[in-house]
């Protein structure tokens, strides 16, 4: 798939008052951010425009406010800690699309940056309403979406906005669909997809696209004992999506008819319940998975399947990475998770890790310097591995 957005290199930017939607959705804790990544991918697009003289006017949501103005989830900390990162002051609105974010907007000068609060402080972001969309396009001459993270979202600063404004994309969005486009279209083989995560609910449509895509799909997780279950293996008291058997089945012939090698785990860490507090010492055994005891249930992969899954993700020449193997949180239970990303961090491949928990595993890990693409998206980035269509790419003007 070739990226044909038009991006903010292709529009005359100096000058102009750009809205570039970010997505600045950080993890906080104690009001203070514990992960910048989202506010640092989104430096390239913002200093490119600040270097252009653009009057900048950046928006975000932040958490699930549902239209309350909860001071919790204000985006002050964003625009201190960008402030920082760009070695300049980010004038804070104090609402939205309101008088204070107009006038704020209307006496910017070229090269200032001003940030709106929370898009979601307003009922009808996530309705994508027309009104708040014009009202935020009023505000300036250009639309940048640069929000990867949720370019799967149809809301008025997402998406709605774009009809009443030019709109081109931003370095983050074009690098996220250019990257994982290319390995979904045109992969360097032999192509292996890792998935992992809870259950095979959420995962659904993304094995099936990724069947038609990919040389070998790796399951593990929990989603794998209901793939093992379907297999006519007795898997204890893990993690089973009964509804999702016959689905189970219908993927693993699928893979069979098209030659694609799917490879589940061949052993597991095993314990009589889950952890609690999650973090908390387990004792755990290790069994093969087709010996997994009646009163026991599996909560990470086992040495066997590392090595195999390992093994893999060295052998092949792209790999993308979605879903933990294990219940990662626990200091015994990411072992398996800790070795797929030890594996990607290792391999020439071209490696792709999904967003959500794999990445942060990987940056916890200190591995994130030798992954080719880690993904800002976690819904997005299913979703595009899903073949979907994100609505705030959509929106914007082709080339
Ligand atoms: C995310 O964190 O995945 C994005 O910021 C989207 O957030 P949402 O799931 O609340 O829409």
């Amino acid at each position: 798939m070739n990226y044909n957005k038009k991006s903010i290199e292709d529009i005359e930017v100096a000058g102009k008052r750009v809205l570039c939607r970010c997505d600045f959705n950080v993890p906080t804790k104690e009001g203070r951010i514990t992960s910048d990544k989202r506010i640092v991918a989104a430096l390239p697009t913002i200093e490119y425009l600040v270097n252009k003289g653009a009057k900048v006017i950046l928006c975000s949501h932040m958490g699930k406010p549902k239209g309350e103005w909860k001071p919790e989830l204000s985006l002050k900390v964003v625009a201190d800690r960008l402030s920082e990162l760009l070695g300049k002051e980010v004038i804070m609105a104090a609402d939205v699309a309101g008088e204070d974010a107009k006038a704020k907007a209307a006496a910017l000068k070229d090269g200032d940056v001003m940030l709106l609060e929370n898009t979601r402080y307003i009922k009808g972001e996530t309705k994508n309403d027309p009104e708040l969309s014009k009202d935020l396009a009023s505000m300036a001459d250009i639309f940048v979406n640069d929000a990867f993270g949720t370019a799967h979202r149809a809301h008025s600063s997402t998406a709605g906005v774009a009809d009443y404004l030019p709109a081109v994309s931003g370095y983050l969005v074009q690098k996220e669909v250019s990257i994982m486009g290319k390995a979904l279209a045109n992969p360097e083989r032999p192509f292996v997809a890792i998935l992992g995560g809870a259950k095979v609910s959420d995962k659904l449509n993304v094995i099936n696209n990724l069947l038609e895509k990919v040389d070998t799909l790796i399951i593990g997780g929990g989603m794998a004992y209901t793939f093992l279950a379907a297999q006519g293996y007795t898997v204890g008291k893990s993690l089973v999506d009964n509804e999702k058997l016959d689905y189970c089945k219908e993927m693993m012939a699928k893979a069979q008819a098209k030659g694609v090698k799917m490879l589940l785990p061949v052993d597991t860490a095993i314990a009589s319940a889950f952890p609690s507090p999650i973090d908390a010492e387990i004792a755990v055994d290790y069994v093969d998975c087709t010996a997994i005891p009646e009163d026991q249930m599996g909560l990470d992969i086992g040495p066997k399947a590392c090595a195999e899954f390992a093994a893999a993700a060295k052998a092949a020449k792209t790999v993308v990475w979605n879903g933990p193997m294990g219940v990662f949180e626990n200091p015994v239970l990411n072992k398996g998770t800790i070795a797929v990303a030890q594996a990607l961090a290792d391999s020439d491949a071209v490696t792709i890790v999904g967003g959500g928990d794999s990445a942060a595993a990987c940056e916890q890990l200190g591995f994130a310097g030798s992954i080719t693409h880690i993904s800002t998206g976690g819904g997005a980035s299913l979703e595009f591995l899903e073949g979907l269509e994100l609505p705030g790419i959509a929106c914007l003007e082709d080339k």
